[in-house]
């Protein structure tokens, strides 16, 4: 009876919001009880990983697969991903999947859920919470330990090149603030910088994971200087974005003696600037969570335990091991 009233709500959403025909989740005339019906709120499509995430959550909560998915894209704003998740409330969904914008602020809603008794899963990135268990599974990834993947990988790369003594100066270009891929990311290398001495923070400003932020703040950083060893991106939007501001202002991006830039996703076109050695490593983060999600909601239809935080497997591809076969190869 909750799928079949949702999807009748959802039908009158629709007819009166104006969505488009491929937001439509259902028309009541196709309604199946046995079908699960998922509201999924995605913060927004601010980067190509982004972008492969909704599409995967999309292309497996199928009604094929047994599902009716009901998708809401809040822009970037976190007022959309709570009014999406109040909606999904008064429809009475059987699940919330959600991937919030930034880990605070989320307590009271999530208690609504809570009261209706939604189970929420809480995708990518974390939540912070005060007391309750206010969601049922977590399913994304480890930021922190891919930024300790990847400035090990530069302080091994550094001693192996004679520089391990060398002052290093790095540009730092931060995600959203307060989102976990920036807390992880950030964390990793700020304590990275208090380790070794010889490394230092030239600047530190925030790209909110685009390329078109990314290429604004580093052409001011430039202003100040071109003494520049090193940038940290903490995505492959802002790596791009990095690096066009650095070669219109004469810089070299390479592995052999130009500036060094790191990046994360690994997606196909930040893997395509790997190859061209412009980015010198870039450290996966893996957008393909929809068999994930599916399977922990399959297990909860059947009454079966769950893991409540599930890390997705992710590795790192340098400029040396990276080949145009792992390229064609890559889902996303
Ligand atoms: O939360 C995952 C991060 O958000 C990805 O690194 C980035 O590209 C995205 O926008």
């Amino acid at each position: 009876m909750r799928k079949l009233l949702a999807m009748i709500f959802c039908f009158t959403i629709v007819l009166y919001s104006g969505c488009t025909k491929e937001e439509q989740p259902v028309s009541p005339g196709n309604t199946d009880d046995k079908l699960i019906v998922v509201g999924f709120s995605q913060v927004g499509a601010e980067s190509e990983w982004r972008v492969a995430n909704t599409e995967n959550i999309k292309d497996t909560l199928t009604e094929e697969n047994g599902y009716v998915l009901i998708f809401d894209d809040a822009r970037q704003e976190q007022e959309n991903q709570i009014r999406a998740i109040r909606m999904f409330i008064q429809q009475d969904v059987d699940y919330i999947v959600f991937s919030p914008k930034v880990e605070t602020g989320w307590n009271s809603i999530l208690l609504e859920a809570k009261e209706a008794d939604i189970p929420v899963l809480v995708i990518d990135r974390y939540i912070e919470q005060q007391d309750e268990e206010l969601y049922t599974a977590y399913i994304g990834s480890d930021f922190y330990k891919e930024g300790e993947t990847a400035v090990s990988w530069l302080a091994d790369f550094l001693e192996k090149r004679g520089r391990k003594e060398e002052p290093i100066r790095i540009v730092h270009i931060q995600g959203t603030i307060g989102s976990t891929p920036q807390i992880g990311r950030t964390a990793a290398l700020e304590e990275a910088i208090r380790k070794h001495p010889n490394w230092e923070l030239v600047a530190q400003e925030c790209g909110d994971f685009t390329k078109a932020k990314a290429y604004e703040v580093m052409g001011s950083i430039l202003k100040q200087t071109k003494d520049i060893d090193v940038v940290y991106c903490e995505n492959d939007g802002e790596a791009l974005g990095a690096i066009a501001a650095m070669e219109e202002a004469g810089l070299k991006c390479d592995p052999y003696g130009g500036v060094i830039v790191i990046s994360f996703d690994a997606t196909r076109l930040g893997l395509e600037y790997c190859l061209s050695g412009k980015i010198t490593l870039n450290v996966e983060c893996n957008p393909l969570q929809g068999p994930y999600v599916d399977e922990i909601i399959k297990k909860l239809e059947q009454g079966e335990s769950i893991e409540p935080k599930n890390y997705i497997d992710e590795t790192y591809f340098d400029y040396s091991s990276i080949s145009r076969e792992i390229i064609d190869n890559r889902k996303y």
